[in-house]
């Protein structure tokens, strides 16, 4: 068993709950995020469910976020309670991943919502999107808080992402 290099993007970015050895700001090439994913068991419920993210893939973009390396003899663990908690809809997806100080890539992975899952919502119009991501509240708390914190994660890496950005604009205008 080898360490494991896993990438995060949403809540992961700001919230791990998980022990890890280091960290590095990171990206994947050739995805974009965006708040398309329903959640019923995080930021909604199934009769009202949130907004979450997922990526989709589109060429020439690319998506920042964390990368986090977990030892070797942790790995099983970890990745059995990441499975638990990304199930609504969430497949494991093996990638590159590049960190943005330049080092080297690495092989990893990441959680990605496909659009054939039952709870992908896909897209909207913003005004439809924040709106839903206004009134949306699940057991993690509200999903308003859910963009905020990714906002603010997002600032803090300095990591560019004008979708999540203008969801926050629209939010707190
Ligand atoms: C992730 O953070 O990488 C997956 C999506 C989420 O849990 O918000």
């Amino acid at each position: 068993m080898q360490p494991l290099w896993l990438f995060g993007y949403g809540s992961l970015i700001w919230r791990p709950d998980f022990e890890y050895i280091s960290r590095k700001v990171a990206y994947v090439d050739g995805w974009m995020r965006r708040f398309w994913q329903g959640s019923h068991d995080h930021r909604g419920t199934p009769q009202a469910p949130g907004r979450v993210v997922t990526l989709i893939p589109q060429a020439g973009e690319r998506c920042g976020g964390m990368a986090y390396q977990i030892e070797a003899s942790k790995v099983d663990e970890i990745i059995n309670s990441l499975d638990y908690r990304e199930k609504n809809g969430y497949d494991r997806c093996p990638s590159a991943l590049f960190f943005n100080d330049g080092s080297e890539s690495v092989d990893g992975l990441f959680y990605v919502a496909n659009k054939n899952n039952g709870a992908f919502l896909g897209e909207a119009p913003i005004a439809e999107l924040v709106e839903q991501i206004r009134i949306s509240h699940g057991p993690s708390g509200s999903n308003a808080d859910y963009l905020l914190k990714l906002a603010d994660a997002l600032r803090l890496h300095e990591i560019e992402d004008s979708h999540v950005f203008e969801l926050e604009h629209h939010l707190r205008g």
